[in-house]
């Protein structure tokens, strides 16, 4: 779907609901980008929009089609699954996630090659939309309703998640969360809450291998 609709789904970004939402999800998962030595993957980077604005060098994505806006985006881009990163192990200082987890088909399998391929002073971040948030319930509703992306997803819990990283061999090292606001409202700027707020539709959780 996200090679179909690889233009669609990119320029949501530009609509103003869009364009907030990026802006908020952005702010959350900012402090939280290590300030080590790179380089730095965004698994799931889809097309770019993350990877190139937190200064992420390389873009892995299965599907091709957003690959292509992402490289215009100066993201050096490699197309494969996370279940299978094609990098060596420790290769690099930093892994995110943006909402992918809940398109893998094997998210355990995921975060164990991430775990692989981080240095060991490396972080993951992992930027989630947890069921258990009423904006997570909105698109799994909307999924199940036949939305061409949330169809495809497979929201978890924010213990689900804290449990899978601590599973694929992660220590939780930090947390920020936005989207404390009803999904049903107009959305409008919040500043990142530092941790994990319980019913938050975003959280980024940082952690080490
Ligand atoms: C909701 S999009 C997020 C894209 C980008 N991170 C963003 O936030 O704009 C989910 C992305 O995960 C990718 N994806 C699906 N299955 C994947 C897998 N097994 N490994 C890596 N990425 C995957 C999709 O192709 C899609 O680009």
């Amino acid at each position: 779907m996200f090679q179909e609709l690889a233009d669609r789904y990119d320029a949501w970004y530009d609509s103003a609901h869009g364009r907030l939402l990026f802006d908020l999800e952005l702010a959350c998962l900012r402090p939280l980008v290590p300030p080590g030595p790179g380089p730095r993957l965004e698994v799931g980077a889809g097309s770019g929009r993350f990877a190139a604005a937190l200064g992420f060098e390389v873009g892995l994505d299965p599907a091709r089609a957003p690959l292509r806006v992402a490289a215009g985006r100066a993201v050096a881009v490699v197309q494969g699954a996370g279940e299978h990163l094609p990098f060596g192990d420790g290769t690099f200082g930093a892994v995110v996630l943006v909402v992918t987890l809940c398109f893998a088909d094997d998210p355990a399998a995921l975060l164990g090659e991430a775990r692989r391929i981080l240095a060991p002073s490396g972080r993951l971040l992992a930027g989630v939309v947890p069921l258990d948030s009423a904006w997570g319930r909105r698109y799994k509703a909307q999924g199940r309703a036949g939305h061409p992306f949330y169809q495809s997803a497979r929201f978890l819990t924010l213990a689900e998640h804290r449990r899978m990283l601590i599973g694929a061999g992660f220590t939780i090292t930090g947390a920020y969360s936005t989207l404390t606001q009803a999904p049903s409202d107009e959305p409008v700027w919040e500043q990142a809450h530092d941790g994990a707020v319980p019913g938050a539709g975003f959280v980024a959780l940082q952690a080490s291998p």
